[in-house]
């Protein structure tokens, strides 16, 4: 695909290739997201980072990602303080706000409202998440993150066991994830949900026609045992027509030590989108294995910024030019970096 000005707004856009070359940036990136090095390269552009949906990690690290190209972030996060509370169209709103940015992110309750405003906007605009639908940039660093860690274990993408636990309906991470991984060969996905929040059938369907191995199942015991990763992901409350009804599935699946370590094969890794829900009836990432070696959700939250001031620099075309401008930081810097 051609990266300059393009919309990304799902991850069916992506060839294995394209995804290889977010990659191959987002390696040269990790000087500038390390504090060694600072760039000029986007000096003077403006992010419209518009979030009308709650979110810290996928703001802040889109946000963190332009900053650190040298660019300036131009935010607004909340529905009622924007004219959208007034009735405004999302046509509107993306005629108004790409003339004062040179790139969007948005994030928006509605599935297919990215889509919608991409095609009202003058400038290019990145999906950071609509509804239940898709999730790209979190699929792109999620994926990311399973090549590295899988790397260290002498593993590949290619052939690997993945399992997914948790509300695989509502869940737009888990679509982008998988869809992308329609990318990669012979993939087994064991998909671990209560049944009434089983991945769409549609998905499912995709993932068996490209040669994949699909096994469902609502016993989660049972299905963590035969993976290379395991990627947990939250009930998405804001879904349900109440809270109560979300209730009914807080706290089915829990991961922590013991049954980690009753299950799992040693070196599967763990991930997690986050945010986890680590109230008591939820606890569905326990904190006791904060210190397990395979734990890789804060692996994956330093790899976002990789992955988003990738595809800043594709897009705005300058990932050739981020060098050019380039020098030592001038303050002091903690290594705080795995
Ligand atoms: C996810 C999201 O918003 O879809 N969070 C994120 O972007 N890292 C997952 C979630 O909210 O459960």
């Amino acid at each position: 695909m051609d990266f300059r000005g393009a919309h990304i707004i799902s991850v069916n856009q992506f060839e294995r290739d394209d995804v290889e070359k977010v990659f191959a940036v987002a390696n040269d990136m990790e000087p500038y997201a390390r504090r060694e090095r600072i760039t000029k390269a986007l000096e003077g552009a403006i992010l419209g980072n518009m979030f009308f949906e709650p979110s810290t990690r996928t703001r802040v690290s889109f946000g963190c990602a332009f900053n650190l190209l040298g660019g300036h972030v131009r935010e607004t996060t909340d529905v009622e303080t924007s004219s959208i509370s007034k009735g405004e169209s999302l046509y509107d709103t993306a005629r108004v706000i790409s003339g004062y940015s040179d790139v969007i992110v948005m994030r928006h309750p509605q599935a297919g409202s990215v889509s919608e405003f991409a095609k009202a906007s003058r400038v290019p605009v990145i999906n950071g998440g609509d509804g239940p639908n898709e999730h790209p940039s979190q699929a792109l660093l999620d994926l990311y993150t399973i090549k590295k860690e899988l790397k260290s274990k002498k593993r590949e993408i290619d052939g690997m066991h993945i399992a997914m636990v948790g509300d695989l309906k509502h869940g737009r991470t888990v679509h982008s994830l998988s869809q992308l991984l329609l990318l990669y060969k012979n993939i087994q996905f064991t998909l671990i949900s209560p049944t009434e929040l089983k991945m769409p059938a549609d998905i499912v369907g995709k993932l068996q026609e490209s040669g994949h191995t699909v096994l469902e199942t609502d016993d989660m015991e049972a299905g963590l045992g035969d993976n290379d990763t395991v990627y947990l992901t939250r009930i998405q409350e804001e879904r349900f027509t109440s809270k109560l009804e979300a209730d009914i599935y807080r706290g089915q699946f829990r991961l922590n030590q013991a049954i980690y370590t009753r299950n799992c094969q040693p070196n599967t890794v763990i991930m997690h989108p986050l945010p986890r829900d680590s109230r008591e009836d939820a606890n569905e990432l326990d904190n006791d294995l904060n210190q397990h070696p395979n734990l890789a959700i804060f692996r994956q939250t330093d790899n976002g910024v990789l992955v988003r001031m990738a595809l800043f620099a594709l897009i705005l075309d300058v990932a050739d030019k981020v060098e050019d401008s380039a020098s030592t930081v001038g303050w002091y810097t903690e290594s705080r970096f795995e």
